[in-house]
């Protein structure tokens, strides 16, 4: 196995709040690896560290073996690494097309961007049918589906996806969860962040749970979703 993102002993403050107490875990090529945890736990604050909108205080990152300290917020993209935030931030007045393009903004590749759309298109029909309408049109979870269309534009070796259910219907939830694991079929590797710990550990050959910037449990997907602690604290059971 290649590991592609290796995160060692990171730590995230903002300010005197240190949010992220010093994690470590790896992704390996062609894994969907989740990170569960309630609220506040410091999930999105390692994804927004991953693609260097946060320095971190203390802890090595290594993507595809090279160290990301000193690689600027705008370079990582193009080096593979692709986040699709959590609240979509989307561009509401451009067509949904045009959000498709943005996120191929590094690319020149003209011919094999067209192809990408495509691609989005099979994936989310319904952005194909409302290529040309507004993107602050679309539902929820239809801004949902086009984030991550946006983020697989750059075709990313990593897609970190923060929440991808929030605020779903249970069917647009299952659509997306199962858009994810068409995309582990395919080859991409995913890090994924999850409130949904059934759905996401379901999908995830690896897990982590995180309390408070720490992550107090690891294993596989499986595994998680038979421990007696997770499934009381994370998957409503008592
Ligand atoms: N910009 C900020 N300034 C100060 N504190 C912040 C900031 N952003 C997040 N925090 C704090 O850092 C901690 C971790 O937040 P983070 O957003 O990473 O949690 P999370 O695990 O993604 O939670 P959720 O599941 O609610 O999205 C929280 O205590 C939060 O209040
Ligand atoms: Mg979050």
């Amino acid at each position: 196995m290649t590991t592609l993102l290796e995160v060692e002993d990171l730590r995230v403050a903002y300010g005197k709040i240190e949010a992220v107490k010093g994690i470590s875990f790896k992704v390996e090529a062609g894994q969907v690896v989740t990170l569960i945890g309630t609220n506040g736990a410091g999930k999105t604050t390692t994804l927004r560290t991953l693609s260097g909108l946060l320095k971190p205080v203390g802890g090595q990152i290594r993507f595809n073996g090279k160290s990301l300290k000193k690689v600027p917020a705008h370079q990582i993209v193009s080096l593979g690494l692709a986040h699709s935030p959590e609240g979509r931030h989307i561009f509401p007045r451009m067509t949904i097309e045009d959000n498709l393009r943005l996120g191929a903004f590094l690319r020149k590749d003209r011919s094999a961007i067209e192809k990408d759309i495509q691609r989005a298109y099979d994936l989310f029909p319904i952005l194909g049918e409302r290529r040309k309408q507004a993107a602050g049109t679309l539902s929820g979870g239809e801004q949902q589906m086009l984030a991550m269309g946006r983020a697989l534009m750059s075709q990313p070796k990593l897609l970190m996806l923060d929440e991808p259910s929030m605020g779903l219907s249970p069917i647009m939830m299952q659509k997306i969860m199962a858009t994810i694991a068409a995309l582990k079929s395919q080859g991409t590797t995913i890090l994924l962040v999850e409130q949904n710990a059934q759905a996401a550990l379901s999908l995830a050959d690896q897990g982590h749970v995180m309390e408070v910037g720490s992550i107090v449990l690891s294993g596989t997907g499986r595994d998680l979703l038979h421990d007696e602690s997770v499934r009381k604290a994370y998957l409503g059971e008592d």
